[in-house]
């Protein structure tokens, strides 16, 4: 199978299709500039009238204080991974087999953070991994991200799990980088709706994430009971699509409840339902499970659970996205070597290095160890974007040494969100950059391309 190639995009800045994103307007590297200097000096400044951090800038403090902000189980749904969670595990000790070597006088008075990615510069090596039902960790859950991220000029992959809709996150933060990725659903006329949706909404991007065709078995959410689709969290991409709808209205009709309910399926019916769902109690209370017993909402979110994804997928259907989009296409979830060569020989666009932060597989392949084999085979012609365990800039660099293009975070700026809404998250974002700078400019580099196999050891 091989993707056909889509008709030339114009030069230079990528655009929506539909031309209605208007071109993108990446910000100028100068505003990360000096990001290291500014972090630290706003910090240590604080702290003489004796201030801390709010949003803590180690990383395991910055987990406690997400998880003292959050429910258990919007806890364990967020931080938790599959079964023993040895391959969350894996993902960080991974790092710990690569040291950075120091290179001093090689002044590195000037450094510069950008990258080159999809046909744009962008000012910094990182991208937002998709994360769902933020709405667990703050009320302006993507809305927040999307502003806090647009201020960084981070890119942000917006999940196919969101809290808001992808239109609703554009009228956010209408100048922000936005991905879309994409939960290859059963129902082909639901993914086309969707990429359409993520063209005319000025997305620059589709990521496809090609490994989670199963739920993955997470103790911590099983133990507690808790899926959050099944409360009606994080399906606000379905419940705002034309295609979704249709599905509801179709499932409303068929259902033994049809005559009781006496409800007309649009949009809004179904949003209204869900939001009188959501607030029928606390999260576990008894007027949630009532409104979750009235056919409107269960009907959309039974939906929701038939179409979420299909584990039949394979590579010939990769195809039909060329038909769907004329918008990049990025596959994640590559973490095999023939993997990436197959989706080099399909015809993609990017490659995505990722295990979804060690939540599908107990005791898998850690991403990091994957990266150089993965980087070899593609060869330079396509971006390879790095996630999973990445949880700041010392990481950020050793993975761009490994020779990935961008690297995606994710954890850390959902914890940041929980602690801090936007502030927080683009406290997190800052503390990243600031240690990555810091790190390039200690290891005697002042480019992301400088960074190479050089500059690293192994331990
Ligand atoms: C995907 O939605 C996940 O929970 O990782």
């Amino acid at each position: 199978m091989s993707i056909p190639t889509p008709p030339p995009r114009p030069a230079g800045a990528v655009r929506g299709a539909s031309g209605r994103g208007g071109p993108f307007a990446p910000l100028d590297p100068a505003a990360v500039r000096g990001i290291s200097r500014l972090a630290q000096s706003e910090v240590y400044r604080a702290g003489i009238s004796g201030a801390r951090p709010r949003v803590p800038v180690d990383p395991v403090a910055l987990e406690a204080a997400a998880q003292k902000a959050l429910s258990p189980e919007a806890f364990a749904y967020i931080s938790g991974g599959a079964g023993a969670e040895r391959t969350v595990a894996a993902n960080r000790a991974a790092f710990e087999r690569w040291q950075v070597w120091p290179r001093p006088l090689r002044d590195v008075s000037a450094r510069d953070l950008s990258i080159d990615f999809l046909g744009a510069r962008r000012p910094t090596p990182l991208l937002l991994a998709p994360l769902g039902v933020m709405e667990m960790a703050h009320p302006e859950a993507d809305l927040a991200v999307a502003r806090a991220a647009a201020s960084l000029g981070i890119p942000y992959t917006l999940s196919n799990q969101a809290s808001f809709s992808m239109e609703a996150v554009r009228d956010a933060a209408p100048t922000g980088s936005r991905l879309f990725q994409l939960y290859w659903s059963a129902s082909d006329d639901l993914n086309a709706s969707l990429l359409r949706r993520a063209e005319a909404s000025g997305c620059e991007a589709i990521v496809v994430t090609l490994d989670t065709h199963l739920l993955g078995w997470r103790r911590r959410d099983l133990d507690l009971a808790y899926l959050p689709f099944t409360r009606g969290l994080g399906i606000a991409q379905y419940t705002n699509d034309p295609v979704f709808v249709e599905l509801v209205r179709e499932r409303v009709a068929r259902s033994a409840d049809a005559p009781a309910a006496r409800v007309r399926v649009t949009r809004k019916t179904i949003a209204a339902g869900l939001s009188i769902a959501r607030k029928g109690g606390v999260l576990t209370g008894e007027g949630l499970r009532a409104s979750l017993r009235s056919p409107l909402p269960r009907a959309a979110i039974e939906t929701f659970l038939d179409v979420f994804s299909t584990p039949a997928l394979t590579w010939d259907d990769l195809a039909k996205a060329r038909e769907w989009t004329n918008l990049p296409i990025i596959l994640k979830g590559i973490v095999h070597p023939d993997d990436a060569s197959r989706a080099i020989d399909a015809g993609v666009d990017g490659v995505w290095v990722s295990n979804h932060g060690g939540r599908q597989i107990d005791q898998s392949v850690p991403t990091l160890d994957a990266l150089p084999g993965v980087v070899e085979r593609v060869g330079g012609r396509v971006p390879v974007v790095f996630d999973s365990g990445v949880r700041g800039g010392a990481d950020a660099v050793i993975a761009l040494a490994l020779g990935a293009t961008a690297v995606a975070i994710g954890r850390p700026y959902s914890y940041g969100l929980a602690v801090a809404g936007e502030a927080g998250v683009r406290e997190v974002l800052r503390n990243v950059l600031a240690e990555l700078d810091i790190t390039l400019g200690l290891a005697g580099c002042t480019s992301i391309p400088d960074l190479d196999r050089e500059t690293l050891r192994s331990a």
